[in-house]
């Protein structure tokens, strides 16, 4: 059994995550606060190492009145994770997935951190299959995926999403700069992840598309 997953992004419609220089303030307030009502919904909000290092986010629910914040779902094969990281704040738990490849001593250290749970899951670089598994039996039956493209990327490839989200905002950045899915990509369209339109609206200046991603039987 695994959990729910929704990936959630804000893009340019070039389909870019940030800019070349790291710039990723692509929602605008009322996407924000759709996002935190998603937020508060889901069991399990999870990242990839590179968003923390990137944004040092807080992953709580604060742009509404709340009083649920999820449980924060960080995959990082190597604890890479700063101990003064935002997402290793008092304000909720927060599961670090690693590997075995991981350093003792940073293990150590992020285990004596009073809301902070390290599970090993993988040799190499973290099994999300089994991180998944690992989760559901934690009782996270539902989990916003924030990001970002490699981490999507990994997660769409096991065939973990069940529903995409996107906030398309209407800019373009160009470049090479990270996208909402990057790693190295499907080779035909055969092999690509197939989605169900499921709605969409205008939010701001942009757009929300939602859609269903189509299993296979
Ligand atoms: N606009 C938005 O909505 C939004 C949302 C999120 C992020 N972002 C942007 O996205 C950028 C960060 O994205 P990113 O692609 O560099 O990093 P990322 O996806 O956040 O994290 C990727 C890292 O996760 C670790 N990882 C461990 N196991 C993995 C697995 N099985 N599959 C995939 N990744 C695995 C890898 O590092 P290790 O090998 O060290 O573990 C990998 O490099 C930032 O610029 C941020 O601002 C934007």
């Amino acid at each position: 059994m695994k959990p729910y997953v929704i990936s959630n992004v804000g893009m340019s419609l070039d389909g870019k995550l940030a800019t070349v220089g790291g710039d990723s303030r692509i929602s605008c307030e009322e996407d924000l606060i759709r996002v935190h009502k998603i937020r508060e919904k889901v069991d399990g909000i999870m990242v990839g190492i590179g968003t923390v290092l990137k944004d040092n986010p807080r992953l709580t629910v604060h742009k509404i009145k709340s009083n649920k914040n999820p449980v924060r779902i960080v995959v990082d094969s190597k604890l890479r994770i700063p101990l003064n990281a935002r997402v290793l704040n008092k304000e909720a738990k927060t599961i670090i997935a690693t590997t075995e490849k991981a350093d003792k001593e940073k293990l150590k250290e992020l285990s004596k951190i009073e809301n902070v749970e390290v599970i090993i899951c993988g040799k190499e670089k973290v099994d999300l299959k089994k991180l998944m598994e690992e989760l559901y039996k934690r009782g996270i039956k539902s989990i916003l995926l924030e990001g970002g493209g490699t981490l999507n990327w990994g997660m769409f490839k096991e065939g973990l999403v069940d529903e995409v989200s996107v906030y398309i905002a209407p800019m373009i950045f160009g470049g090479k700069a990270v996208s909402y899915v990057d790693g190295e990509g499907f080779k035909t369209v055969d092999e690509a992840v197939k989605l169900e339109l499921k709605n969409f609206y205008r939010l701001g200046e942009g757009i929300v598309l939602e859609f269903k991603v189509k299993k296979d039987e």
